[in-house]
């Protein structure tokens, strides 16, 4: 049996990924190809879920330690990493809707400037050496700048966590994505808007396909 390949969707509150990775069910399902999907972080379904929703919320106090924050999202990942790891095993595209990734930049951005490309490579040590999650074969960053994500969310009229509330922060989190795309191959990056206008849903699945088809996924 061939190994799967595990897919990350990344990008701000607001991008559309949530939207992208519905159409590519959609597609993988019409194709009956055998894949397995997840999202990041599980609020109500599991029992570190919820305790980050609850960071996520303000309810466990302001100014928490980056380095004690990620941790409930780290073990909300690790309550299932055996289940990704036999979808792998069994040859499905898995399919995450935000991992490792996004603990990394969220939380980096509450940190000077200098130490935040170590926080980065501290977060990707807990979840992939320490906890032993498996590792992304392709990122794809959903690039909305922060000010169409902004909009976008305000229509949308939910809750906003901590972070959705602070377009700085926001701006920093956009920035330190930029920084993993120039950095890592595996990481590429999807344009949201194109001339300042939010760019048709379906182009942009059409795009996924084919850097799916570039990088032999599909
Ligand atoms: P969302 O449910 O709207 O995608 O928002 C999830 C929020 O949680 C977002 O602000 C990013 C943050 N987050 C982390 O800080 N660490 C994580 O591991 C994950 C999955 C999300």
């Amino acid at each position: 049996m061939t190994q799967g390949k595990l897919i990350v969707f990344e990008g701000t509150d607001g991008s559309g990924k949530k939207t992208q990775a519905e159409f590519l069910v959609r597609y993988l399902t019409n194709h009956n190809i055998s894949h397995a999907t997840i999202d990041f972080p599980r609020y109500k379904e599991s029992f570190f879920g919820s305790i980050a929703e609850d960071l996520l919320l303000g309810k466990l106090g302001e100014n928490i330690p980056p380095k004690l924050a990620v941790l409930p999202f780290a073990c909300d990942r690790w309550q299932i990493k055996n289940d990704v790891i036999s979808w792998l095993e069994g040859g499905k595209i898995v399919l995450s809707n935000r991992y490792t990734a996004s603990s990394a930049v969220y939380h980096a951005a509450k940190l000077p400037q200098s130490e935040q490309q170590s926080f980065i490579e501290w977060v990707y040590k807990l979840e992939q050496e320490i906890i032993g999650l498996p590792k992304e074969n392709l990122v794809l960053y959903f690039h909305m700048p922060v000010e169409s994500a902004q909009s976008l969310i305000d229509k949308r009229g939910n809750t906003k966590d901590t972070y959705e509330k602070d377009t700085e922060l926001l701006k920093t989190v956009e920035t330190l994505y930029l920084s993993l795309v120039a950095r890592y191959p595996h990481w590429k990056m999807i344009q949201c808007t194109k001339d300042s206008q939010i760019r048709p849903r379906e182009e942009i699945h059409k795009e996924v396909l084919d850097v799916f088809a570039q990088n032999g996924i599909l």
